[in-house]
C-alpha cells in the first residue's frame, strides 16, 4: 500500500511542520485541529515557511501555490476515514492520545495505519486502546521538522513487519532519514538529549555557571549548535519536564530525576520560548 491521503492531527508547531513536508513531498494532507485558531496559526506558520523559501529563490511561486493547494485545513476528525494514514502531534498525555487512537480506530479504514509523533510515551501502550495494534507505530519527528533530517521510527511490540516498512520508506519520500528504534522511555533521542539538558539545569542550579556559561561551553566546546538551556527554552521546559518524568517514572532510576529548578519554571510558567519567559527572555 502506498500513502496517497495523511491526516495529520494537532496543528501545532510539530504538526503543521509535519503538514508542510508531507505536501511539499506531493502527499494530501487533511490538518486537524479542534481549534480554529489553532489551525490557522499552523497554516500561517506553513505559508511563511515556503514563503521565505521562495524570497530565498529555494521554491517558485508556483510550486508554493501547487504545495499549498495539497493540504486541507479541517475541524472534523472524521475526515481521517479518508487516511491511508494518521500522524498524531497533540500534547503529550496519555488520557487524551487513547481517547483519540481510539476514536481514530472507529472512524480509520482497516487497511489504515495510526501513528504517533510522540517524542517518549510508550506506542505499545497507545496500540493497545485500539483494535489494530499491528498498524500502530512511532513516528518521532524533530523540532523544527522541516529543517532536522531524523525520523525515529519506533516498533510497538505488535507493529507489523509491513506497517513498519511501509511507515520507513514514506519518512524517506518525506526527504527524511528514518532510524529504527524499539519502544523504550524516550526511544533513543530523548534518553540522551533531556539527561543532558536536565544536567546542565542542575549545573545552574548548583552554581557552577551561569546560563550564558553552560549554552557557551556546550556551543564552542562541543559544536552544539544551540546550548542546552536556549534548546530547552526552543523544546518546551513543560515538555522536557514531562519527558524526564517519563524516564525516571519508566526506568525507576534516580539518574533520572528532574532538577527542581526544572520544575520551580514550570510551575510559574516559565516554559520557554512559547510563554516568552524561560532560562532566557524572548
Ligand atoms: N521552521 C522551519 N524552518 C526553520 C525554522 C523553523 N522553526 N527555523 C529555522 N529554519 C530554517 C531557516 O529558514 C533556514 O533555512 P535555509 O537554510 O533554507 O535558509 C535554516 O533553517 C537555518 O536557519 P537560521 O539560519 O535562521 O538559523 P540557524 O542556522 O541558527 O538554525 C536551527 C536554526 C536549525 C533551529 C538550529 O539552531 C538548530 O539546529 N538547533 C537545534 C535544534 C534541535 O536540536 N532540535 C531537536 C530538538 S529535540 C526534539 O525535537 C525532540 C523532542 O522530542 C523534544
Amino acid at each position: 500500500m502506498s500513502i496517497q491521503t495523511l491526516m495529520v492531527v494537532g496543528a501545532g508547531q510539530m504538526g503543521s511542520g509535519i503538514a508542510q513536508v508531507a505536501a511539499v513531498s506531493g502527499i494530501r494532507v487533511l490538518l486537524h485541529d479542534n481549534s480554529l485558531d489553532m489551525l490557522n496559526k499552523g497554516m500561517a506558520s506553513i505559508n511563511t515557511h515556503l514563503y521565505r523559501s521562495v524570497e530565498k529563490g529555494k521554491l517558485t511561486a508556483d510550486r508554493m501555490a501547487d504545495i499549498l493547494s495539497r493540504i486541507q485545513l479541517t475541524e472534523s476528525l472524521e475526515l481521517a476515514e479518508q487516511a491511508d494514514l494518521v500522524i498524531e502531534a497533540i500534547s503529550e498525555n496519555m488520557a487524551l492520545k487513547a481517547l483519540l487512537f481510539h476514536r481514530l480506530d472507529s472512524i480509520c479504514r482497516p487497511s489504515a495505519i495510526l501513528a504517533s509523533n510522540t517524542s517518549s510515551l510508550p506506542i505499545s501502550e497507545i496500540a493497545a486502546v485500539t483494535e489494530r495494534p499491528s498498524q500502530v507505530i512511532g513516528m518521532h519527528f524533530m523540532n523544527p521538522v522541516p529543517v532536522m533530517p531524523l525520523v525515529e521510527v519506533i516498533r510497538g511490540l505488535e507493529t507489523s513487519q509491513e506497517v513498519f516498512e511501509e511507515i520507513y520508506h514514506l519518512s524517506e519520500r518525506m526527504g527524511k532519514t528514518p532510524v529504527e528504534v524499539n519502544d523504550f522511555p524516550g526511544f533513543v533521542s530523548n534518553r540522551i538529549l533531556m539527561p543532558m539538558i536536565n544536567e546542565a539545569v542542575f549545573t545552574v542550579y548548583e552554581g557552577v555557571a551561569t546560563v550564558e556559561s553552560v549554552d557557551k561551553v556546550m556551543k564552542l566546546g562541543m559544536h552544539h549548535p544551540m546550548g542546552p538551556l536556549e534548546l530547552a527554552d526552543f523544546i518546551g521546559l513543560d515538555t522536557c519536564l514531562s519527558i524526564m518524568e517519563i524516564l525516571y517514572e519508566g526506568f525507576k532510576d534516580p539518574k533520572y530525576r528532574p532538577c527542581p529548578l526544572l520544575r520551580k519554571y514550570v510551575k510559574a510558567g516559565r516554559l520557554g520560548r512559547k510563554s516568552g519567559q524561560g532560562f532566557y527572555s524572548y
